[in-house]
């Protein structure tokens, strides 16, 4: 499949849940819907098919697990925006969750995508031990040595100097974690071996640093309506940045560089046909949104 292809289907298989009828919440499915389905890249979802599939697994049975991350992904975009944490008001191109349905409904509707997001994929078709072993990666991504730990290091340390082994800390674990995970379900959903979970995770925390570097030089470079996100926010907020700390010369060589180590790890890993994701690393590192 082509990215545009992979998109459009974890598109329309994302459509498929939280519809508000089925609820006595509605407005909390609403809002959930709302961030859900605002568009996004779909970049992790995409990771998960991918290696699914070059691992010779079934790309339909793991959809389920690329909505879960997309799940996941979206509480984090939505609790990120809070006005407690980064204070944004928009993100994917439309006014933030909490600017549309208050603060509380917010962090519920968080609270339930990430919630959900498990219950997904415990709830598809895929073998018990594929599903048990997508459900704890995921976990791992989500906690202290993920999201929630990388999250409340990006907030105890605004306004501190950090040095480069910090500043990775924090995003190993904010960024790179999902997106590690997002790899490591696709193998573990088509039953794929160790050495194959090793070199997504490999891949992946190269590709997890590129990203967050390009994510910090957008917010300065970039403009509001390319990116569907405020420019100047991590200024604003003091925050601790690849781009404050290096500068844009010096971060467009650093994810050059990673996206090439990127490849290289993928190329070295056993796997057949390596090709859609060494373009997605590539289309990643010059990505202007
Ligand atoms: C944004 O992620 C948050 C970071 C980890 C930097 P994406 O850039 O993947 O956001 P969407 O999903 O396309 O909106
Ligand atoms: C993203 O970091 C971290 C998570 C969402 C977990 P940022 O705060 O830089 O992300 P954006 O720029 O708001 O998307
Ligand atoms: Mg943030
Ligand atoms: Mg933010
Ligand atoms: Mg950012």
């Amino acid at each position: 499949m082509t990215a545009k292809e992979y998109k459009e289907t974890v598109d329309a298989a994302l459509e498929q849940y939280f519809h508000a009828e089925s609820f006595p919440f509605a407005g909390l499915a609403e809002s959930m819907r709302y961030s859900l389905l605002a568009g996004g890249k779909r970049i992790r979802p995409m990771l998960v098919l991918e290696f699914c599939r070059i691992s010779g697994g079934d790309m339909k049975a793991a959809l389920p697990v690329a909505c879960a991350v997309e799940m996941l992904h979206t509480y984090s975009l939505i609790h990120d925006d809070l006005p407690c944490m980064d204070n944004d008001d928009l993100r994917r191109g439309r006014p933030t969750n909490h600017k549309v349905f208050g603060e509380c409904t917010a962090t519920l509707a968080g609270d339930c995508l990430q919630a959900e997001a498990f219950g997904t994929i415990l709830s598809s078709a895929l073998p018990p031990e594929r599903k048990a072993a997508c459900a704890g990666i995921l976990a791992g991504a989500a906690g202290l040595d993920g999201i929630c730990g990388g999250q409340y290091m990006d907030m105890v340390w605004e306004g501190r100097a950090l040095r480069f082994e910090q500043l990775n800390d924090i995003n190993n674990r904010k960024t790179s974690a999902l997106l590690i995970a997002a790899c490591q379900m696709g193998v573990a959903a088509a039953g794929g071996s160790g050495e194959m979970l090793d070199c997504a995770a490999r891949y992946a925390a190269a590709v997890g640093l590129a990203f967050q570097i390009r994510d910090d030089m957008l917010d300065v470079l970039s403009t509001e309506q390319e990116l569907g996100k405020p420019i100047g926010s991590d200024a604003q907020e003091q925050k601790n940045t690849f781009m404050a700390l290096y500068g844009e010369t010096k971060c467009a060589e650093m994810v050059r560089k990673l996206t090439e180590a990127a490849k290289t790890a993928l190329k070295e890993g056993g796997f057949d046909d390596v090709s859609f994701l060494c373009d997605l690393a590539d289309a990643m590192a010059v990505r202007r949104s």
